[in-house]
């Protein structure tokens, strides 16, 4: 087991199966054009062969499949295939939800229970503005069916202050009537956002203006959370249910971070922030024997690419109470 200074190893596998995309989110790609498939992705098989490598090679327990947008990839079936069987405790998905109802049965018959759905608006016209592809009807109707199948769901939202702002509370409720636990992302510096501050903070929204606008209708306590999860947790008791916030900006969870990620072009990292990866793609073609030893070494570098922590956050959270 690779273990840093902090205590941190990696436990959570965060599998990107293509980079394309059926959507062009204005957060994401601000041209507008989609995402398509790199042209050095890795085949289905190579990526199971790298998820059990990992799990030998770096303890790696749960599983998440993520994009670009997973199920617009022709390779899900033979990944889902492939990672069957490797004794994950847990394998889950995130989605954009467009293609949920064609694809629930593929993932139910896969031993998915638990999935995480980007939805930013209830609103079909702020809808196509945002994700500029898609249609939310479609998106809504698979939510029905996945609930109905007994999938345990999580909605994604990250409020944008010139678009969706006006949502915050209508998601909240549509997530409460249906036992959904809503996320809401602060906006992170990725892509374009990394590079143009002022593009960022037009838009950005932070915890605190957030739980503002949930006080205003709703009394909450924070809630417990495994302790390397992303998002912070509260509980609405009224209503018996919960929301989160991935506070990325206000809150950094790096302290904690047991994420490792593989990218559909065979690239390894450490950390979401850093700009370090490790090329293990050409590993995936090597009999285990030869490819673990190898990959153990680079797994030692990812880990310390994880940022240094010096502060307690845990210690902030414990005193929001809201309502
Ligand atoms: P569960 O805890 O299993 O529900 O998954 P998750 O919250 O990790 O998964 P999801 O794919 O829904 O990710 C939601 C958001 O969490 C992402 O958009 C990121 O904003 C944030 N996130 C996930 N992993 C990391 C990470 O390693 N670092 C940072 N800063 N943010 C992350
Ligand atoms: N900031 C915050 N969240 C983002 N996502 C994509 N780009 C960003 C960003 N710049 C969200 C998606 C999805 C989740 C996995 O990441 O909306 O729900």
């Amino acid at each position: 087991m690779i273990v840093d200074r902090q205590g941190r190893r990696f436990r959570n596998l965060r599998v990107s199966l293509t980079a394309a995309c059926n959507y062009a989110c204005t957060y994401c790609v601000p041209d507008g054009k989609r995402l398509v498939a790199a042209q050095d992705e890795l085949s289905a098989e190579a990526m199971a062969r790298g998820v059990a490598y990992l799990i030998e090679a770096a303890g790696i327990e749960r599983l998440r499949i993520t994009g670009g947008e997973p199920l617009v990839s022709p390779k899900l079936d033979a990944f889902l295939h492939g990672v069957r069987g490797l004794g994950l405790s847990d394998i889950s998905l995130t989605t954009n939800g467009q293609l949920l109802a064609r694809k629930l049965p593929i993932l139910l018959e896969a031993g998915i229970r638990r999935l995480n759905v980007s939805l930013d608006t209830l609103d079909a016209e702020h809808f196509r503005q945002i994700a500029r592809g898609g249609d939310l009807q479609t998106v809504l109707d698979g939510l029905e069916q996945a609930h109905a199948a007994g999938l345990k769901i999580k909605i994604n939202m990250v409020p944008l202050r010139r678009a969706n702002l006006a949502q915050v509370l209508p998601l909240l409720d549509y997530c409460l009537e249906r036992g959904f636990e809503l996320r809401f992302i602060e906006l992170m510096r990725m892509g374009h956002l990394a590079r143009d501050a002022h593009a960022f903070h037009q838009d950005f929204v932070g915890m605190p203006e957030l739980l503002e606008m949930i006080a205003s209708r709703y009394t909450y306590i924070q809630a417990s959370a495994p302790l390397d999860a992303t998002a912070l947790r509260f509980e609405i008791p009224s209503r018996q249910g919960y929301f989160g916030i991935i506070a990325n900006e206000s809150v950094p969870f790096c302290r904690t971070c047991s994420r490792l990620r593989l990218s559909s072009t065979g690239w390894l990292h450490g950390c979401l922030s850093s700009s370090h990866r490790h090329y293990i793609g050409d590993l995936l073609d090597k009999p285990r024997h030869q490819a673990l030893p190898a990959l153990q070494r680079l797994l030692v570098q990812a880990l310390a690419d994880k940022q240094e922590v010096a502060f307690s956050g845990g210690a902030t959270v414990m005193k929001i109470i809201g309502g």
